[in-house]
């Protein structure tokens, strides 16, 4: 019914490194060819772990959105945006909160794991607690039905599928639905409006899923029905009233192993990054520093590449070919361990390569990245204002 969609969001908290661009952003960029993509700064998010910190959020705000430019994401297919420029986000999020059973968020994983997790902050704030909602929020508001996120954010996405049918429940039953649906099935033209009727009725009697597809790609077919009659017929087909928001779904985005430099997860808080856009003599030496095989303690001592971190690179980085080298060189010490990093740091140069040289006219000049975000923003606002009159009517607030 609703066309489709993706929309992620992301915190700028500090700065992005190549587990960022290995796990999410190569994955936005292949998504850009193929659908219709808004991608955001989601400044409000960072805020309920980072209200104490607000330094950090606009300063990483802007070099995230270089950051994605640099990985390939581009202003000409997707629409990039930062939350807070959205208000109408804040808005939905508080008409949502209205129908949100407290419980609901007491029970969504990430609010107690997070709190011990981060045990030396305190995290039992409101904003806390309502996180998963305000990602509702950014999902609902566009009527996004793909949203490319991690297995960690799977219970968010979930969550806001319940709060989407719970809201649809409550408010899509607007005054004179039944009439509202029959005088648009007279719009069909009698043919179709048999054939709908008669589609319609199978699948409630019989639970024919069949029927139900057919019914909707007839609908799918008509030019001439008003959105809102659409929607209301295909409300009317599962029974229930007018859809005004769309259940999204996960693309959910395989979890890649990028390993840090030291072989456990590539993240910020242990300390063991490459960032996006490091300079190449960083790199080089971040790489030659890094830990390997303890057993080779000298050059002729053998080693076992499986305990190695640098093979772990070797398996993101490197053909059958280098791999095979590795393997016999080092467990018959043939090759000294800067040996066997010299083409791992060769094909992390390659692959920052072409994302220096994207970064490099935003660097040099701010003002493109602040006119990207003010395009995407003016978007993302009359987007979200198309969803936000639909719902504003049906809970009460039409006033005109
Ligand atoms: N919570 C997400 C994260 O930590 C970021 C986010 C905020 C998001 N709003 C979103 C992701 C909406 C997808 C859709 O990664
Ligand atoms: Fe690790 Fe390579 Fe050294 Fe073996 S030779 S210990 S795989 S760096």
């Amino acid at each position: 019914m609703f066309a489709d969609r993706v929309l992620s969001g992301m915190r700028p908290t500090g700065n992005l490194h190549l587990g960022h661009y290995h796990g999410v952003l190569k994955n936005w960029v292949a998504l850009q060819q193929q659908y219709e993509c808004l991608f955001f700064v989601a400044d409000w998010h960072a805020l309920t772990t980072h209200y104490d910190a607000p330094e950090i959020i606009e300063r990483s705000a802007w070099d995230m959105v270089i950051d994605w430019l640099a990985a390939g994401v581009d202003p000409a297919k997707a629409v990039l945006f930062i939350q807070s420029k959205v208000p109408a986000h804040a808005e939905l999020y508080l008409l949502l909160s209205m129908m949100t059973p407290l419980g609901w968020l007491e029970r969504v994983p990430t609010y107690k794991d997070q709190q011990e997790k981060l045990s030396e902050k305190d995290l039992s704030t409101y904003g806390f607690l309502g996180y998963p909602l305000l990602q509702s929020a950014d999902i609902l508001i566009y009527r996004a039905n793909r949203v490319p996120v991690g297995e960690d954010q799977a219970p968010h996405i979930e969550f806001t599928r319940e709060i989407c049918r719970r809201f649809n429940h409550i408010y899509g039953k607007e005054v004179g639905f039944e009439e509202k649906a029959q005088a648009a099935i007279k719009k069909l033209g009698s043919k179709k409006s048999r054939l709908y009727i008669e589609l319609r009725t199978r699948y409630q009697e019989q639970g024919d899923e069949h029927a139900l597809a057919e019914a909707k790609s007839l609908l799918e077919e008509q030019q001439n029905l008003s959105m809102g009659d659409q929607e209301r017929l295909y409300g009317y087909l599962e029974g229930g009233g007018k859809m005004i928001l769309c259940e999204p779904e996960t693309l959910l985005t395989k979890a890649s192993r990028m390993p840090g430099l030291d072989g456990q997860k590539m993240s910020k808080s242990y300390n063991n990054t490459i960032s996006l856009r490091e300079d190449a003599d960083s790199v080089r030496k971040k790489i030659r520093t890094m830990p390997t095989d303890p057993a080779r303690v000298r050059r002729t001592d053998p080693g076992n590449p499986e305990v190695c971190p640098v093979w772990q690179f070797h398996l993101i980085y490197s053909d059958d070919e280098i791999r095979d080298w590795v393997q016999q060189g080092c467990r018959s010490a043939s090759i000294g361990c800067l040996d066997c990093k010299s083409p791992v740091i060769d094909r992390v140069l390659a692959e920052q390569e072409p994302m220096h040289d994207r970064a490099r006219m935003y660097e040099e000049d701010p003002v493109l990245v602040r006119n990207i975000i003010a395009d995407g923003c003016e978007k993302a606002n009359q987007l979200a204002e198309e969803t936000m009159r639909d719902i504003r009517a049906a809970m009460g607030l039409d006033y005109s």
